[in-house]
């Protein structure tokens, strides 16, 4: 209440001083004052009075009979827990019965894997076994304790250490899980009354930091560089206090929504334009893009320090877990006291951090991956190119490949009903295993939903050719059967 009533006040002196020049301003501001405060009196004591006037429950005189009790009771529905159950709730997803690697088993039967984001295919490999292996050997499974307090062991240092040294950032900072990571770091520095201009395709992960931010979310166009350039204009053209309040840009490097890779130049040149600070989420891209594997800011050749804050899931194409935040030293000290994800959780299991050790080591020694990487994707497209009522939606580099409908039933719903309908038979009559963009009630993303095809450097030519020629197959039949 004091609170509105200071801020109806100075607003009042705002017009007023507009209105009138200084001197006349003082007296008239002595008189909005009084003037201010009378009406705020009679306004309580109006509202005192009413509430006063007010007849107050009374319980009846007779207590209710036990018959009456019963029935209340039995006329009494409680709000139901949750919405009402539909037929697509109830649908079983595939289970795994060995490694998510490029081939697995589902329903004791091999089938080839494009759902699992195993980029470099080190899902199983003996280097990753082997430091796991020792990791266990030495430290046992978890390590019972948050960072800041007795949780930190040698190998997060490590580990950290290690990815500050591959992406040439002076510091980063170990997660447990991976998308706690990007949303815990959001809120760590963005707070109520800072604004967040942020691309509308971005996963749930990231609304969920922007929405335990509780800052000022203004959303562009998905990965379109003129509505950024509009959305910063307006947020920032003739409005003096946001030249005093903090400002970020929000992307993905590739988008899990979309397999669409964010043009990092351009969007460092408008943030040194109109003054914002970058946060970048690598989960997708850290070990995939740019000729190293060191993500997109070594696919545009920009330096690494024109982006603020980067934060990586590691359980894409590390193959591991947990996750990492990486910049300035002042970046990263300020999350060991002030990310939630960070200071509440029990550290990384210590063999998770060995084995992110063990996959960079990896990648440093071995780029052939990324150039077989490179190869699947591209044969993949190749493939692709020419389905009859699919298009390729994704960028050309992306190891989520995500195919749309040419043509829209109309309806999320009949779409998603439509895809499903194509992965279910790809994985049970070709043993191919796909996925659609099934999205949680949860997520608020409004991009057009499709199938979405995990690439991996695992792959080989003949289970990218199964899976292009059992989707071009099964496409055409479920279509000519709509028809
Ligand atoms: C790594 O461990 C898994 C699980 O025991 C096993 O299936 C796989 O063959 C191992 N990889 C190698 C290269 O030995």
């Amino acid at each position: 209440m004091a609170v509105a009533v200071a801020n109806m006040t100075t607003a009042a002196l705002d017009w007023v001083s507009v209105k009138f020049n200084a001197p006349l301003a003082g007296m008239v501001v002595f008189g909005v004052h009084i003037h201010g405060h009378l009406v705020v009196e009679v306004l309580l004591i109006a509202v005192i009075l009413f509430q006063l006037s007010r007849k107050s429950y009374k319980p009846p005189k007779k207590p209710l009979t036990e018959k009456e009790i019963d029935d209340l009771c039995d006329e009494w529905a409680p709000e139901p827990l949750h919405p009402p159950i539909t037929e697509e709730m109830l649908s079983e997803p595939p289970t795994l019965e060995s490694a998510a690697g490029p081939h697995t088993i589902i329903d004791g039967k091999e089938v080839v894997n494009f759902a699992s984001a195993n980029y470099l295919g080190l899902i199983g490999h003996e280097k990753i076994n082997d430091s796991c292996i020792g990791s266990l050997e030495k430290y046992g499974v978890g390590s019972c304790g948050p960072r800041g307090f007795y949780g930190t062991i040698d190998v997060h240092l490590d580990c950290e250490a290690r990815i500050s040294k591959f992406l040439g950032t002076p510091d980063s900072i170990l997660y447990s899980y991976g998308i706690s990571t990007i949303f815990s770091v959001i809120p760590a520095f963005c707070k109520k009354g800072d604004i967040i201009v942020v691309d509308e395709g971005v996963h749930w992960a990231v609304q969920n930091g922007l929405y335990l931010s509780r800052s000022t979310i203004v959303y562009f166009k998905h990965n379109d560089m003129s509505s950024l350039k509009s959305t910063l204009e307006k947020v920032t053209r003739g409005n003096r206090r946001a030249e005093k309040i903090r400002r970020y840009i929000v992307v993905e490097a590739i988008y899990q929504n979309s397999g669409q890779i964010a043009p990092l130049d351009e969007i460092i040149r408008l943030k040194e334009k109109y003054l914002f600070r970058v946060v970048l989420d690598e989960s997708h891209s850290f070990g995939v893009l740019g000729s190293s594997g060191r993500g997109l800011a070594e696919h545009y050749g920009v330096p690494v320090e024109k982006i603020d804050i980067i934060t990586a899931g590691m359980g894409n194409a590390l193959a591991t877990d947990g996750g990492f935040c990486t910049g300035s030293v002042r970046v990263v000290d300020h999350q060991r006291l002030s990310s939630s994800g960070y200071v509440f959780s029990a550290s990384l299991p210590p063999y998770l951090a060995s084995a992110a050790i063990a996959a960079v080591d990896y990648l440093e020694e071995n780029p052939a991956l990324l150039s077989k990487l490179k190869r699947n994707i591209a044969l993949l497209w190749n493939e692709l190119s020419e389905l009859p009522s699919l298009i390729l939606a994704s960028n050309p580099l992306s190891p989520i490949v995500f195919l749309k409908l040419k043509r829209s039933t109309g309806s999320t719903k009949g779409d998603m009903k439509l895809l499903d309908e194509i992965v279910d038979r790809v994985l049970k009559e070709d043993l191919v295993f796909i996925v659609t963009t099934k999205r949680s009630t949860l997520d608020k993303c409004r991009l057009p939903v499709g199938l979405r095809i995990f690439v991996s450097a695992g792959h080989t030519e003949s289970d990218l050719l199964k899976a292009s020629n059992s989707l071009r197959r099964v496409t055409a039949l479920v279509l000519s059967e709509l028809a």
